[in-house]
């Protein structure tokens, strides 16, 4: 006689869904992992996605693809998030001390230092997606499928979340490598594989839930470029849709407050200062990446706005590409990234984000430009500068929980930012003196691409404008010369 099966034979009651839907008693009928074990693997979830945010906020800077530039800020954050849901978890699980901020292997992390120091972007694209975000998947997959569905219902819910977005950014790396897959293969990407996996061996995996011989266990760990410390790179680079990118050589702000001027025309000046915004996140990240020992809340908030700001480029380039304009005849300033980046310190730059930020706010900012939006008569324009505005309200918040409270008054915040930014503000002539460029003024072919799209005859007035950031144009060729 076989022995009857309880769980099995256990029918739902009216065929309604048992358990309020989790799974069936069947499936929460076996025992699954431990409080201790799963505590355990989440840990190692966590490391993985803080440093996986590490690494793609470190090289959003130097990055000179636009395309990966914003792909790593859109990474970056939702690994970010999905650090923050895991520590959320794990506190509910755990009595304090966690132990959040302890490295779960050596072996583990230098794998990750491995990934950060990858010398070539394709290496850390295989590093990082290939490798890294693919085992992540694999181990949370395992978590799920050994977990009790029913008493660990809220890991198993973040994890679900989790593994969504580690499928977009695995099928992003793919379509990545892809992409790049037409220069010569990469010399040292052979060797990092082999060490890459040894490394993980070593660590037991990333959940460390496989069994490591005592061989392995002794062996001194493989480094390959990690062997020195990896060196955070300042310096933004971009790649060669982006010329002349010391130009400053038109106002825009000067522009957009000008009366006189149609507001369709202003929409595409609007357009050049959103698609400017890429170098935002190729300054956040230096604050990030060099600004060590915050509580994670501020990294979250951080890598939020960074991604922010990426979307505020990309709707410049989706702005141009629909009114017909090739945004590449734009010249997009890294001025500003390069050198906060290149001389002042972390506090200073976030000082100068917050102090233009602040100028953002009152009714001649982002409302000012929001209605031009509607004005411009495009109603795409609208609604970007709708959600730029919104997101501005955010970043004043991010502002002022991260920002001021180190000066105690909001005054004193705003005096240090101000100080910091009349420091950089302006060196037209000294990129001018250098050679670096002579801020050709690239807005007359930009407007007539604009108004040949639309089938509009120029206004001849829009078409001459000619100021730069130091006074007209004249002025400054007359200064020069002196
Ligand atoms: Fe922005
Ligand atoms: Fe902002």
């Amino acid at each position: 006689m076989p022995t009857p099966k309880p769980l099995e034979n256990y029918t739902s009651y009216n065929g309604l869904p048992q358990l309020a839907g989790l799974c069936t008693v069947e499936e929460a009928g076996k025992p699954g992992l431990s409080v201790e074990e799963c505590v355990r693997r989440l840990k190692r979830f966590h490391y993985a996605f803080k440093r996986l945010h590490q690494i793609l906020t470190a090289r959003i800077t130097a990055e000179p693809i636009y395309e990966l530039k914003t792909g790593f800020a859109h990474h970056a954050y939702l690994c970010a998030e999905h650090v923050t849901a895991l520590r959320t978890r794990i506190a509910e699980m755990r009595e304090p001390p966690l132990g959040l901020e302890d490295v779960p292997h050596p072996a583990l992390e230098a794998f990750f230092d491995e990934i950060l120091a990858a010398p070539t972007t394709r290496e850390l694209l295989g590093g990082v997606y290939s490798i890294a975000v693919m085992s992540l998947d694999l181990a949370i997959r395992d978590y799920v499928n050994a977990t009790n569905p029913l008493t660990d219902a809220p890991s198993r819910r973040a994890l679900r979340f989790a593994r969504l977005e580690l499928d977009d950014m695995l099928k992003w790396g793919k379509a990545c490598d892809a992409g790049l897959d037409h220069g010569p293969s990469e010399p040292g990407w052979a060797k990092l594989l082999y060490v890459l996996q040894d490394l993980l061996d070593t660590a037991g995996g990333i959940d460390g839930a496989e069994t490591v011989d005592s061989a392995l266990q002794q062996k001194v760990l493989p480094r390959c470029y990690s062997a020195t410390p990896y060196q955070y790179d300042p310096v933004p680079r971009r790649d060669e849709r982006f010329t002349d990118p010391w130009n400053q050589g038109v106002n825009a702000e000067s522009f957009l407050y000008n009366e006189t001027f149609p507001a369709r025309a202003k929409a595409l000046m609007m357009l050049y200062k959103r698609l400017r915004e890429i170098d935002v996140p190729e300054m956040m990240a230096s604050i990030i990446a060099q600004t060590p020992g915050k509580p994670w809340g501020y990294y979250r908030d951080m890598s939020r706005q960074l991604w922010d700001e990426a979307r505020h480029a990309m709707m410049g380039e989706v702005g141009f590409v629909a009114l017909g304009v090739d945004w590449t005849k734009v010249k997009i300033t890294f001025n500003w990234s390069y050198r906060l980046n290149t001389e002042c310190t972390p506090m200073e730059r976030h000082g100068v984000l917050y102090f233009i930020e602040q100028g953002l706010m009152p009714k001649t900012g982002k409302r000012h430009e929001f209605e031009v939006g509607q004005q411009s008569g495009l109603p795409l324009i609208a609604t970007l500068q709708d959600f730029d505005w919104a997101d501005e309200v955010l970043h004043s918040q991010i502002g002022r929980q991260w920002y001021v409270p180190e000066f105690g008054t909001l005054q004193k915040a705003l005096a240090y930012g101000d100080q910091a930014w009349s420091k950089v503000l302006s060196n037209w002539a000294t990129v001018k003196a250098q050679g670096l460029t002579n801020h050709e003024n690239w807005w007359p072919a930009v407007y007539a691409q604009a108004c040949a799209a639309e089938g509009v005859v120029p206004d001849p007035v829009v078409l001459a404008f000619d100021e730069t950031y130091e006074g007209k144009r004249a002025d400054l060729q007359r200064i020069a010369a002196e």
